[in-house]
């Protein structure tokens, strides 16, 4: 199973996507997560990357294909995978249509305002990635660490409210019109993300058990 988790920028695409790996036994494969490694250990890709995650825009296409296939390439992705933050041109949609056919686009649909209180709330374990937010989705077991490790959490730096606002102008610019073309393949749902967690995971859960069955 090939999923997509498509969304504007706090949507909860992570979050979901790491509650279907574990319900699917696929792997979640994020780009933002692989590109924060990156710039983390100072790699050659790091280095060059880090700069636009700094500033809130997309790294260069022809690199972040690049990520993708060498990622997919590897054995735990053999049953299947869930991209998450890739494809966000339209020009990574091309490339990744060369590369296989997706199962279905999990398109989360949310306002403005929700994007931004989602951001600003938002707390990463620096060390496996898991998201929480301080409000909506706390830490259960110690307030401020990561439950599966204990490791502290911290803010992502592009979440500051300027950042995020640069964020959300490129998706509109860049990523949205993405909906329109896997719309027209008849893969894309619709997912309301203003629900809960569990909420949202429902609305995926039902839309991947109908796959096949997508007008
Ligand atoms: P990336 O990491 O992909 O960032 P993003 O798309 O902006 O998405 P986020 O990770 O910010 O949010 P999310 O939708 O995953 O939401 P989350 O689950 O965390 O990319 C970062 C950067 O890397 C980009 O800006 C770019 O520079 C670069 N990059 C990445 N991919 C690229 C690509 N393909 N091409 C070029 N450049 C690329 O949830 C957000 C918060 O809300 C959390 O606190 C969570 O707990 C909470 N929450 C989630 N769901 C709910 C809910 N239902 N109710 C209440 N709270 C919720």
């Amino acid at each position: 199973m090939k999923l997509v988790i498509f969304g504007p920028p706090n949507a909860g695409k992570g979050t979901q996507s790491q509650k279907l790996s574990e319900k699917y036994k696929i792997p979640q494969v994020s780009t933002g997560d692989l590109l924060r490694k990156a710039v983390s250990d100072k790699t050659p890709l790091g280095l060059k990357v880090k700069s636009y995650l700094d500033q809130g825009r997309l790294g260069p296409d022809r690199l972040i294909v690049q990520i993708i296939k060498e990622r997919i390439a590897k054995p735990d992705c053999k049953n299947g995978y869930i991209l998450d933050g890739f494809p966000r041109t339209m020009a990574q949609a091309y490339e990744l249509e060369k590369i296989t056919q997706v199962d279905i686009v999990l398109n989360i649909v949310l306002d403005f305002n929700a994007l931004l209180e989602r951001a600003v709330g938002r707390r990463v374990c620096p060390k496996d990635g898991m998201v929480y937010h301080i409000e909506y989705n706390p830490p259960t077991k110690l307030a401020g660490a990561c439950d599966k490790c204990g490791n502290e959490l911290i803010q992502r730096d592009d979440d500051r409210e300027e950042t995020v606002r640069e964020r959300l102008r490129v998706y509109k610019e860049q990523t949205e019109p993405l909906i329109e073309y896997y719309k027209q393949k008849c893969k894309l749902v619709d997912i309301d993300g203003a629900g809960g967690i569990d909420s949202v995971f429902k609305q995926m859960i039902v839309a991947i058990e109908n796959i096949g069955k997508v007008a």
